[in-house]
């Protein structure tokens, strides 16, 4: 498998920032899962009338990506319209890392180029299924 660079996820997650359905907050995020096969998942933010039923591109990402059958991944891009990095909220940072705890996140700086950040930086401490633990 060729790996696509990084600025390139960074690319994928851009290119669909459009069918982010923000009407409520207007902020588009969207992003781009890439699989252990190298297939990219992508993701965008969903909002609902009733505002707490929103849910998050990272969120949306990881779960097209478990019904289309991928088991394994390794990078995430996420990208908004801000100058800064988005990085992923609590609930998120949760979810995915009961998936894919070693994940990359890629992240766009302010000058456009990718910051990679270990998912375990952001979570030190994790919640654990409780059926695991010894
Ligand atoms: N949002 C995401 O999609 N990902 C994040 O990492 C942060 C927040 C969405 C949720 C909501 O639709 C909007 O951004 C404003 O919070």
């Amino acid at each position: 498998m060729v790996q696509r660079s990084a600025a390139d996820l960074l690319l994928s997650a851009k290119a669909i920032l459009g069918r982010s359905f923000s009407p409520f907050s207007g902020f588009r995020v969207a992003a781009a899962l890439e699989d252990a096969q190298g297939v990219e998942h992508p993701g965008v933010n969903v909002e609902s009338a009733s505002y707490g039923l929103s849910m998050c591109a990272e969120r949306n990402a990881l779960h097209g990506a478990l019904a289309r059958g991928a088991v394994r991944f390794l990078r995430l891009a996420i990208v908004s319209e801000t100058m800064r990095p988005v990085l992923p909220c609590g609930a998120c940072r949760q979810v995915l890392y009961e998936h894919a705890p070693d994940l990359t996140l890629i992240l766009e700086r302010a000058d456009g180029t990718p910051e990679e950040v270990p998912l375990r930086e952001l979570m030190p401490r994790p919640f654990l299924d409780h059926r695991k633990s010894p």
